[in-house]
């Protein structure tokens, strides 16, 4: 396993109170594949992610790297080795190309021609080289998803974490996105964990899957199995389109 959760629970003091965000959520994830991570709104995806990556601080359990316990990996190597793609995409101050090439010259890699040229990561997801020099909040937001994408492939991580990586993207651009995902998985054995609401598109591409239903990690398993029936109630609910969000 590449990834492996263990029982992680994280919670926010709200209102007086202790609200569990994550309720021992337990995986796997497996070296090279896609697993996606489904569930209604407000069921823990976007935390969990960035539980993965140590943007907010998970109390119980433990996840790993590689075996290793990712509190034990300095946060700016592990964010190298974990990059995340946010549900909203933030950018720092300055161009398209500054923001692709933040991370390779944070971490040194701009001695290599390939990985020091933002153009060949604006070419990979579809978008013209030659807005390296704009301003990325000048973009769409189907444009600015594929530039916080196209950085986070600059920094060459082991690992991807996707939040709805597709949410603002047209059909055709969509397609491209999972077909350049796929292709990284089989040829670099790139992990990756996509967080999507569209069905359809996990059947597509996840060879695993994990639903998440108020914190907790409810049904698990290869997607293949999960789309020709899940096993618990939740799963079978959440196919049926009746399994509903937090209000
Ligand atoms: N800092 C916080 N304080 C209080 N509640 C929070 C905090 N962060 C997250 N939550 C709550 O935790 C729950 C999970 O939020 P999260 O963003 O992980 O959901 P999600 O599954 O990604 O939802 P969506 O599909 O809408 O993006 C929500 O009910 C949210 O309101
Ligand atoms: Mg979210």
């Amino acid at each position: 396993m590449k990834l492996v959760l263990t029982n992680v629970s994280l919670s926010v003091r709200q209102d007086s109170q202790d609200k569990e965000i994550l309720q021992g959520v337990s995986f796997g994830v497996r070296l090279g594949v896609i697993h996606t991570l489904l569930g209604p709104s407000g069921s823990g995806k976007s935390t969990l992610l960035y539980a993965i990556n140590r943007l907010r601080e998970f109390q119980r359990g433990g996840i790993t790297l590689d075996g290793e316990d990712i509190r034990g990996i300095n946060v700016y190597e592990l964010r190298r080795r974990i990059g995340l793609v946010m549900q909203k995409p933030i950018f720092f101050p300055g161009t398209v190309g500054d923001n692709i090439l933040y991370g390779p010259h944070l971490w040194g890699k701009d001695n290599s021609l390939t990985l020091a040229d933002p153009k060949h990561y604006l070419e990979m997801v579809q978008l013209d080289p030659a807005w390296v020099s704009r301003d990325p909040n000048t973009l769409s937001g189907g444009q600015q998803q594929r530039v916080s994408l196209a950085r986070t492939l600059a920094n060459n991580s082991e690992v991807l974490l996707l939040d709805e990586p597709t949410s603002a993207l047209d059909s055709q651009a969509c397609v491209h996105l999972e077909t350049l995902i796929t292709s990284l998985c089989q040829e670099r054995k790139l992990t990756v964990i996509w967080v999507t609401h569209d069905v359809h598109q996990a059947e597509r591409i996840a060879q695993d899957v994990t639903l998440l239903y108020h914190g907790k990690a409810v049904e698990h398993g290869e997607s293949k199995h999960f789309f020709a029936g899940p096993t618990t109630v939740e799963g079978k609910a959440y196919l049926a389109g009746k399994l509903g969000g937090e209000s």
